[in-house]
């Protein structure tokens, strides 16, 4: 099992081009499912989410080939309408493939995704999306069969009962084909629904008002190969700026959408970090001591991410004084707090609420890395820790972050990863 060795308590200092949007890329790849042709798509991480989505493309058909950032769909072929058990299991998210696989064969058998570490992840609100296009929903053991073969999908008026990120995204997917227009109400309005508009849009999709909580999909019927850069990611971007805030540091980020993270900018300033913004930069430079956070509480975009909850929280461990933090997406994100107590962290837990009451500094630990967010919470946690931090099950990272050891050891970070055989 690979793990990273952080030598903590280094100021981080420079200027980094944040990677691909990983929740823009996956929808994105789904998307080419319902082109007849040729998608390139430009910025695309190399993360293993993103290798399990082309691995689930190359089987429905596709031909997929990579060449440094830049993935190339070649769909022309699909000539399957089902995702094996192994293939669905590999990445939670898997579900998006629900509209895609529906609007360009008109059935989908896709196995229940399952939970995961953050919460049960149901997906009721797909499922009666999809009815409400006309298709039928029955489970055959263990698989969903999902079909509209008989009189194909028909544009609707859908309301979410939450802006569910991933059932936006399916209903925008099953929509682009189908006969007719549909209607999102309350619709996530995410950075990355809008990323997937603009690229099924180049591709001669019909997608008004993605971005707020209600879109309108006119159906075409058809979509022409294009090309495509990702949005980079907000997610990552955060995660970096609070890398510099932790350890006294300064940072410029190039060529990002500053909109997109201005949720994480204000606490970072209510932190005491001084945050610039100009243009397609953002630049931030730390205080010697971090003040606390009154409240966080994370809520749907353009709330504050609760894919930023984990490593605010890693920050606030730090702050003098005493910061509380609200989950309010998922029901079990707190996983990462076990850990964070290793590193002498002072945290308590009502409910879906965390009080930290900040500490001088922190100190090295042996942790692991409890889900993709949860393992960048403890890099950050290492890179303040005095003394040296050993983080194990880090495939979890790998999910989300393109050689995270690559880009802080750039900014200054003692930081490496050691593989299996490096040990022996
Ligand atoms: C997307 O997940 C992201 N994943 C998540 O990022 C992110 O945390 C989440 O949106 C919220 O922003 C991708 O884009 C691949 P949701 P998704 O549907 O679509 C409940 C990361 O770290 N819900 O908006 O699964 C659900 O239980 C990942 O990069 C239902 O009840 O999120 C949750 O409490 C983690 N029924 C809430 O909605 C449903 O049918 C938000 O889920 C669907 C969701």
């Amino acid at each position: 099992m690979d793990k990273i060795i952080i030598n903590g308590n280094r100021r981080l200092n420079g200027e980094i081009t944040v990677q691909g949007a990983k929740n823009s890329v996956l929808p994105i790849l789904v998307a080419t499912l319902l082109v007849n042709g040729i998608s390139v798509i430009h910025n695309c991480p190399v993360l293993s989410d993103v290798e399990a989505t082309i691995k689930i493309l190359q089987y429905l058909g596709c031909k997929v080939t990579r060449d440094g950032h830049t993935v190339t769909v070649d769909s022309t072929n699909v000539n399957r309408n089902d995702v094996p058990d192994n293939l669905m299991r590999e990445m939670r998210s898997s579900i998006v493939f629900l509209g895609g696989i529906l609007g360009r064969m008109g059935k989908a058998v896709l196995s229940t995704p399952g939970g995961c570490e953050i919460g049960l992840r149901p997906i009721d609100l797909h499922l009666s999306s999809m009815e409400q296009f006309g298709a039928t929903i029955t489970t055959e053991n263990g698989f969903l069969v999902c079909s509209a073969e008989e009189k194909g999908l028909t544009g609707t008026r859908i309301t979410l009962s939450f802006p569910s990120v991933g059932a936006t995204e399916n209903i925008i997917l099953a929509a682009v084909l189908a006969k007719g227009t549909t209607i999102i109400t309350n619709a996530a309005r995410e950075p990355e629904i809008s990323d997937l508009a603009d690229f099924l849009n180049r591709c001669g999709a019909r997608i008004h008002g993605a971005g707020d909580s209600t879109v309108t999909i006119e159906g075409v019927n058809g979509l022409h190969s294009t090309e495509h850069t990702v949005i980079p990611d907000r997610i990552v971007a955060s995660t970096y700026m609070i890398a510099a805030a932790m350890t006294n540091g300064k940072i410029c980020l190039r060529d990002i959408i500053p909109a997109h993270i201005g949720p994480t900018i204000q606490p970072l300033r209510e932190a005491g970090c001084d945050v610039t913004v100009s243009g397609r930069w953002v630049c931030l430079s730390a205080p010697p001591k971090l003040k606390r956070i009154r409240m966080i509480r994370t809520m749907p975009y353009p709330g504050f991410p609760t894919d930023v909850q984990a490593q605010m929280m890693a920050l606030t461990t730090i702050c003098e004084g005493t910061s509380v933090i609200v989950e309010n997406i998922f029901e079990s994100r707190f996983k990462h707090i076990g850990e964070l107590l290793r590193f002498g962290a002072r945290i308590n837990v009502e409910g879906r609420m965390a009080v930290i009451e900040g500490v001088k500094h922190l100190n090295g630990a042996n942790v692991r890395a409890t889900d993709l967010r949860g393992g960048s919470a403890m890099f950050l946690a290492g890179l303040n820790a005095y003394g040296t931090t050993e983080i194990t099950e880090i495939h979890h990272i790998d999910r989300g972050y393109e050689s995270p050891e690559k880009v802080l050891g750039e900014l200054g970070a003692d930081i490496k990863r050691v593989t299996d055989d490096e040990k022996n």
